[in-house]
C-alpha cells in the first residue's frame, strides 16, 4: 500500500484504512505500508495512523526525501513490531551496506525532531502551488480533467486531447522542456490502469514559470 498515493494523490478515509489493516491481520498478511508522503495531506485531519502502529505485523516505510524534503540525506527506515521481520531486514541491509552515513543520521535525527515544522512548511508550499495549478487547469477544461491531490506532492490529471497523452508528453518535453510522466509509465501487469492520465509534480516552489512555458506551448499549438 502507498498513501498518500503516488501518482494519484489519493488518501483513503480512516475507516477504510483500518478495515484494510484488519483484513491483513485476520489473514496473517504482513501489510507493507509506504508512507513517504505521510504528513503532506491537504487536510491534516485526514492523516492516517502508521501501519506499524495499527498492526503488530505491518511494516511502515518512510524516508526523509519526500514529505520532509531532504533527499540529500539519503536516509529512510522501516518500522515494524515483528522481531522476526526486523531480523531478516537487518541481515538484508547488512548484506548490501555496512552502515549509513553517520553525518546523515545526525542530520536526520535533527530533521525528525523538527518534523512538525518541516511538514508544515512543505504543506504550505504545496497549498500555495496548487493555486497556480488550479488556475492553469480551470482555464483549459477542454484539454484537462484536473483534481487536486488529497495528499502528497504529485497529481494525476486526465488529458482529453484527441492525440492522446503519450503524444502530449513526448512533444511537450521535446519542444518546451516540460517533463510530465505519461500513463504508460504506470502500466501494470497486475491490474488495468488508465491510459489517458499523466503525472505532474506540484511540490517544487515557484511552478508558475513552468506553467507559463507549458501554457505558451499550448497556445502556439492551438494557433498552428
Ligand atoms: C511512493 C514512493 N516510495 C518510495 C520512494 C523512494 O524514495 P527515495 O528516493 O528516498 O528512495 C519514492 C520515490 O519516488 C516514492 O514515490
Amino acid at each position: 500500500m502507498n498513501f498518500p498515493h503516488n501518482p494519484t494523490g489519493a488518501v483513503p478515509d480512516k475507516g477504510t484504512w483500518g478495515a484494510l489493516v484488519e483484513l491483513c491481520d485476520e489473514r496473517g498478511i504482513h501489510l507493507f505500508s509506504d508512507e513517504v508522503y505521510r504528513g503532506l495531506e491537504l487536510n491534516r485531519d485526514t492523516t492516517l495512523a502508521q501501519g506499524a502502529d495499527l498492526s503488530p505485523k505491518a511494516l511502515s516505510l518512510n524516508v526523509l526525501s519526500k514529505a520532509y524534503g531532504l533527499p540529500g540525506l539519503r536516509i529512510g527506515w522501516i518500522a515494524c513490531r515483528d522481531p522476526v521481520v526486523l531480523d531478516r531486514l537487518e541481515r538484508a541491509k547488512q548484506y548490501t551496506s555496512i552502515c549509513n552515513s553517520a553525518p546523515s543520521e545526525i542530520l536526520g535525527l535533527i530533521a525528525v525532531r523538527a518534523g512538525d515544522e518541516l511538514l508544515e512548511k512543505n504543506r504550505q508550499i504545496i497549498a500555495h502551488n496548487l493555486l497556480s495549478f488550479n488556475a492553469f487547469f480551470s482555464r483549459r477544461p477542454d484539454l484537462f480533467q484536473w483534481q487536486e491531490p488529497q495528499g502528497g506532492c504529485v497529481a494525476y490529471p486526465r488529458y482529453l486531447g484527441s492525440e492522446g497523452v503519450e503524444s502530449l508528453c513526448t512533444q511537450l518535453v521535446e519542444e518546451a522542456g516540460v517533463l510530465l510522466l505519461p500513463a504508460s509509465v504506470y502500466h501494470s501487469s497486475l491490474t488495468t490502469t488508465p491510459d489517458d492520465r499523466f503525472r505532474v509534480g506540484v511540490g517544487r516552489g515557484g511552478p508558475q514559470e513552468d506553467l507559463d512555458v507549458w501554457a505558451a506551448w499550448l497556445d502556439t499549438r492551438r494557433r498552428a
